[in-house]
């Protein structure tokens, strides 16, 4: 039976969204301080004692969370909601009272991600962004007998643009979707102003290294021969995306770019805008790498999310037009960088297949009954419009 699409994709999204964690290693109890760079990376140096972690976790259940974050917060009689979390990611829990947001509680798979994510956003903090901002870190804790990491996080302010977008999706054909979308579009302006700034503000001086773009490639390449090994491509479908991802590869490496902070992880549900932008999930942030690759993927992302939310593909196109119009002005150097957008897109889009594909056949090597084939043939048609190959080209108006 196919998974149907909406499903199918929920579950591709929240796995696939994120950059892979990379081995780190859980350091319980310790903060860290301040960033050091290891070619282009950003990497926990240090360690802060300023503010204990709270007292472990016995588990993550809702009630543990809740005396957690109201001992944190000082607020009793919260409303623990789970908003995200499957077996290998993070679990992200809301605090609410009387339906005010008061924090966020994430459960980490790894403490170590606790640190990234604190580094991060203390990077951030101390680049004094206008537009841009970022969440706090309130509290840490770990969880007993376990790697997990857990932090009390402040609620971002504004809306995220994907719960926008799901919400536009929701609304009948008519004015007053053509309403709403235009009011996304405004939002989505922000975004790409908010991220001009902080791409623009945090440049380091430096380019793009050929080292980090062969970094970029080799990812990219690894999730496409997942997808190969798979089966569900053909030998000629096979060859026409080698040749497009060849020569994507050749401009890409050919590109002169300056090296920024990236987000590494821009998607539709790390961005909330109000006055000011809040930026969420930072655990993947780089540095020494271009701006084009958060633009190309927040770009892209209005697809996956875009289909979710049951937007037509003219929508998301004015969307993903405002986005990268918005950012081309505010970050001139964007027009140069096609490749580089196209490279970010390409791998979004090939990452989120590989992983469907890759529970295509379970190890034992039956179908496990629940086959996503339909749903992998149309995510492969996305790719191969980003690639600019077959009918129906989304991509490349960048
Ligand atoms: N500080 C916060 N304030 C308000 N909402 C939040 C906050 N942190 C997380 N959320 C909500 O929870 C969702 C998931 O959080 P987060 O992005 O941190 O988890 P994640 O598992 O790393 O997600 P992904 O890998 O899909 O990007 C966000 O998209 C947002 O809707
Ligand atoms: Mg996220």
């Amino acid at each position: 039976m196919l998974c149907p699409l909406p499903i199918a994709l929920t579950i591709f999204l929240v796995l696939a969204f994120s950059e892979p964690a990379q081995a780190r290693r859980s350091v319980p109890g310790k903060v860290p301080t301040a960033l050091a760079r290891i070619p282009g990376q950003l990497v926990r140096c240090g360690w802060l004692a300023q503010k204990p972690p709270s007292r472990p976790l016995l588990n993550t259940t809702k009630h543990e969370v809740s005396v957690f974050a109201s001992r944190e917060l000082g607020v009793s009689g919260l409303q623990i909601t789970q908003l995200t979390g499957g077996r290998s990611r993070a679990k992200v829990f809301s605090a609410t009272k009387r339906g005010a947001l008061k924090g966020v509680v994430k459960v980490y798979p790894n403490a170590g991600e606790v640190s990234l994510d604190m580094a991060a956003v203390d990077k951030i903090l101390r680049a004094g962004l206008k537009e841009m901002q970022t969440i706090k870190v309130q509290a840490t804790t770990s969880v007993v007998g376990s790697e997990q990491g857990v932090a009390l996080l402040s609620a971002a302010k504004g809306r995220f643009v994907a719960d926008s977008l799901a919400a536009l999706g929701r609304l009948r054909r008519g004015n007053e979707r053509s309403a709403a979308l235009e009011r996304l579009s405004e939002d989505v302006r922000k975004v790409a102003g908010a991220m001009a700034e902080q791409h623009l503000s945090m440049a380091t001086g430096k380019v793009v290294t050929r080292r980090f773009k062969e970094e970029k490639l080799q990812r990219l390449q690894r999730h496409w021969f997942r997808v190969l090994k798979s089966g569900l491509v053909t030998t000629a479908e096979a060859a026409k995306v080698n040749t497009a991802l060849h020569e994507l590869s050749s401009r890409f490496r050919a590109e002169h770019l300056s090296a920024t902070v990236i987000h590494g992880d821009a998607h539709l549900g790390n961005y909330a805008v109000a006055n000011k932008v809040t930026m969420i999930d930072m655990g993947g942030m780089r540095a020494g790498a271009p701006a084009a690759l958060d633009v190309g993927r927040y770009w892209q992302s209005f697809v996956g999310f875009g289909a979710m939310s049951g937007l037509t593909q003219a929508e998301v196109k004015t969307l993903q037009g405002a986005f990268i119009s918005e950012s081309i002005k505010r970050n001139p150097a964007l027009r140069q960088s096609h490749a580089s957008q196209s490279v970010a897109a390409a791998d979004l889009g090939i990452h989120a297949l590989s992983m469907v594909v890759a529970k295509r056949t379970p190890a034992n090597g039956s179908r496990d009954g629940s086959s996503n084939d339909g749903v992998a043939r149309k995510m492969f048609a996305q790719v191969q419009a980003t690639l600019g190959i077959g009918a129906g080209s989304l991509a490349t108006s960048f």
